[in-house]
């Protein structure tokens, strides 16, 4: 079971006149990605099949996530009432299909999924806490608040599973590194374009490109410099390198600048 419920939540502060329609968008597209989490947990527990420990928290993380989109697009309804979220799930299931039932990892192995997880996690976690601090809206500001929390919760349990597997199974810091690369490039894949579709722009045809650049336009925009090197240190430690040193101060500097000049890019594009 989840750690708060919806009825925790203090939505009767809900203002209207705090609202910002970029931040809307992605909440809607975000809202679709979290409630599909309870596939990633099935797939987990395939994978981790003879480890009952490790799957009943699969099981309470992919709980957790289901009640993030479910936190999310009771939000996202207020925000905009003309949001059908079972229609737009519904959208999204359709157009983004990864084949969750088989119990291979695809990273090549138990450590491998893990970190890939952990990079999962960084990305959530950073992004909740950077909407958190973006957001005037209060209740989104609290809900943010307590997914980027839970969020930073899954990256530990991921990262403790990890270590227990990484020495049994011989996985080195060049397979771990190139797991959290690959993990990383596959950000610009389609599951945020296509939840970006679904919640918002569905009355077109899906163009992968477009929608993966409206999404990023409203998404990078709330990112601060703060959110970015928290991001990175998280990154370096699931790839076991160590985060309190030069080159991983050198890491956040180069990642902050990509990304606001990323963001500079398309804000002028959309604008
Ligand atoms: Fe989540
Ligand atoms: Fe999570």
């Amino acid at each position: 079971m989840a750690r708060w419920q919806l009825d925790d939540i203090g939505w009767e502060r809900f203002d209207a006149g705090k609202l910002d329609p970029g931040i809307t968008r992605i909440v809607k597209a975000a809202s679709l990605v979290e409630y599909n989490g309870g596939a990633y947990a099935r797939h987990l527990c395939l994978v981790f099949a003879d480890d009952p420990e490790f799957r009943a928290s699969a099981q309470r993380w992919g709980e957790e996530e289901i009640q993030h989109g479910r936190a999310l697009a009771r939000w996202a309804a207020l925000a905009d009432p003309g949001f059908d979220f079972a229609a737009a799930f519904a959208r999204f299931r359709d157009s983004f299909r990864v084949d969750f039932e088989c119990s291979r990892s695809r990273r090549g192995s138990r450590t491998g999924e893990m970190v890939a997880r952990c990079v999962v996690e960084t990305g959530t976690s950073s992004y909740y806490r950077a909407l958190a601090d973006a957001a005037a809206e209060p209740v989104l500001k609290e809900i943010c608040r307590r997914i980027a929390a839970d969020e930073v919760r899954h990256y530990k349990l991921f990262r403790r599973t990890l270590e227990r597997y990484r020495v049994r199974e011989g996985v080195g810091f060049w397979r771990r590194l190139l797991v959290v690369l690959r993990r990383l490039a596959e950000a610009r894949d389609d599951e945020l374009a296509c939840a970006y579709y679904a919640a918002n722009e569905f009355n077109g045809r899906y163009d992968r490109r477009r929608c993966s650049r409206n999404y990023a336009r409203h998404a990078f925009a709330v990112y601060r410099e703060a959110h970015v090197a928290g991001a990175v240190k998280m990154l370096f430690k699931a790839a076991g390198l160590c985060a309190n040193s030069r080159l991983c101060r050198a890491g956040e500097r180069l990642a902050w600048q990509v990304m606001r000049r990323r963001a500079l890019r398309l804000a002028a594009l959309g604008a």
